[in-house]
């Protein structure tokens, strides 16, 4: 089996067959990261760069964890300590590092639609690491490969996205990515910061009440606010926002259930999630950045285009 695309530039462009494919060989790297030796020879013979043009913890170095486990060479690109600041534009950046050989890019970038330029322009595969409030593909697949393996399946759960959507790059990829699946999706938040045609857009509920979207679900997916992409206030205080938006171990316990609570991290605590909440068993956050590592190595391994035994390496 293979991928139906050569790049991973967004959820959009996956069939629900793809993100079963990467789902069961991202089964087999979990197992194989729980052995005392971790690592497989299986991309030996690919250099794989990762280019950061945007901030980053879990996204990239997961990445690289999981780029050399599977034995890879890789090169690390950040873009405020490189040429760029001296005016130096994307396509000539990759373009020169093309030249050295470069098998696949994986790509973050504030510019939403940036890999997807790329993709016109280079040959190498291309990983869509976040394009600004576009998508972010691996975030999403780890998402719901980390429902999956804490409910059994994706199809018929109900999932309630938290907060932020209009600028989240990962409310999108999740979106397209629990449709395909066979998931009910809800967005809940203040009005300002929910898309107003998001429901006919997307095929999501919407309701600007935490409470009845937390009553309905079994997970919620709670996201950070992000500041940096408000160019306007949108809400009057993280305080208020907090006492209104805010899960908190008092809004879980006056639910008639328990529901999985996620986050994509980074984590504002006291904002979007109370501590009491992040850090209780009802939370998977870890367990999300854990299988991000065995994701991306199926990611990489399938655009790798690579045949026969993931286990041996042989
Ligand atoms: N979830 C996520 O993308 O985190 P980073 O920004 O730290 O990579």
């Amino acid at each position: 089996m293979t991928l139906s695309v050569k790049h991973l530039l967004g959820i959009k462009d996956l069939t629900a067959q793809d993100i079963e494919l990467i789902f069961q060989t991202a089964d087999n790297f979990k197992e194989i990261l729980k052995r005392p030796i971790k690592k497989v020879p299986t991309l030996r013979d690919t250099t794989i760069v990762n280019l950061f043009f945007e901030n980053s913890t879990r996204t990239r170095i997961s990445f690289e964890l999981a780029e050399k486990r599977l034995s890879a060479d890789v090169v690390n690109f950040t873009a405020s300590a490189s040429s760029v600041k001296k005016g130096e534009t994307l396509i000539d950046t990759v373009n020169n590092i093309l030249a050295m050989r470069v098998d696949m890019v994986v790509m973050r970038h504030s510019a939403s639609g940036a890999p997807h330029f790329l993709s016109r322009h280079i040959q190498a595969a291309i990983v869509n690491a976040g394009d600004g409030i576009n998508e972010h593909p691996t975030q999403a697949l780890l998402d719901a490969f980390s429902i999956r393996e804490r409910l059994g399946e994706i199809a018929g759960k109900k999932v309630a996205i938290v907060g932020d959507i209009m600028h989240s790059r990962v409310a999108l990829s999740n979106i397209y990515c629990l449709k395909k699946l066979g998931a009910e999706v809800t967005v809940t938040g203040p009005p300002t910061l929910i898309p107003p045609y998001i429901a006919e857009a997307l095929g999501v509920n919407v309701t600007y009440n935490l409470r009845e979207a937390l009553q309905w679900c079994d997970v919620a997916n709670v996201l950070r606010i992000q500041l940096e992409r408000q160019n306007s206030p949108l809400f009057s205080s993280l305080r208020e926002y907090n006492l209104v938006y805010g899960v908190s171990r008092e809004v879980l316990d006056s639910l008639q259930k328990e529901i999985v609570i996620m986050h994509p991290g980074p984590i504002n605590r006291g904002v979007e999630l109370n501590s009491d909440v992040a850090d209780s068993g009802q939370s998977i956050i870890l367990h999300q950045v854990e299988n991000g590592v065995a994701i991306r190595m199926a990611v990489l391994y399938l655009l790798a285009g690579k045949r026969g035994e993931i286990v041996s390496g042989n």
